[in-house]
C-alpha cells in the first residue's frame, strides 16, 4: 500500500482537489486498493474555522466529472511524515512549511507535484488568481505523471 499526502496552503483548494483527482485517477486503472490518499494544509487557520472545500474548487470538480466527499480542512502533523510514503506540496513555500512541521526529509518523501513532470514548477494559489481551470489541469497532469513514475519504480 501506497500513501500519499498531498498538502497545500489552506486545503480548501488544491490538495483536497488533488486528493478526489488521484483517488478517480487510481480507482479508473483499479488500482483504489494499492492507495491510501489523503491530503492537508499547512496553515492551522481552515482547520480551526472548521472549513469544507471551497464552493469553487467543488464545482470544477463537478464540472469535470471527479466525485469528492465532506472535506474539511485540516493542519499537516509532524507524525504524518512516518505515515505517509510520498508528501506532496504544490508550491515551493509549501516545501517550506511542511519541513518546519515535520522536520528534516530524512527519507526523502517530500515532493512538489509537478517535480514528476518534464516541466517542474508550483502550481499557482487559485485562491489568490482565481483560475480553477488551470488549477485543475496542472494537478491533473502532475497525478497522472506521479502515478506513471511511482508505477515504473514498483516495476523496475
Ligand atoms: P489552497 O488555497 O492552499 O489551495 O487551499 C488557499 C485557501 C485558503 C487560504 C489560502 C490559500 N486562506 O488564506 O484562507
Amino acid at each position: 500500500m501506497t500513501k500519499v499526502l498531498f498538502v497545500c496552503l489552506g486545503n480548501i483548494c488544491r490538495s483536497p482537489m488533488a486528493e478526489f483527482i488521484f483517488k478517480d485517477i487510481v480507482k479508473k486503472k483499479g488500482l483504489e486498493k494499492d492507495f491510501y490518499i489523503d491530503s492537508a494544509a499547512t496553515s492551522g487557520y481552515n482547520e480551526r474555522y472548521k472549513e469544507c472545500m471551497y464552493q469553487e474548487a467543488k464545482d470544477i470538480l463537478k464540472e469535470y466529472g471527479v466525485p469528492f466527499t465532506e472535506h474539511y480542512s485540516r493542519q499537516i502533523r509532524k507524525e504524518d511524515y512516518d505515515k505517509f510514503d510520498y508528501i506532496l506540496g504544490m508550491e515551493e513555500e509549501n516545501i517550506k512549511n511542511i519541513l518546519k512541521i515535520v522536520g528534516k526529509d530524512t527519507k526523502n518523501k517530500i515532493f512538489k507535484l509537478l517535480d514528476f513532470t518534464e516541466k517542474p514548477r508550483d502550481i499557482i494559489d487559485p485562491w489568490y488568481y482565481g483560475n480553477f481551470d488551470a488549477t485543475y489541469y496542472d494537478i491533473t497532469y502532475g497525478c497522472e505523471m506521479f502515478l506513471e513514475n511511482i508505477l515504473n519504480k514498483e516495476n523496475s
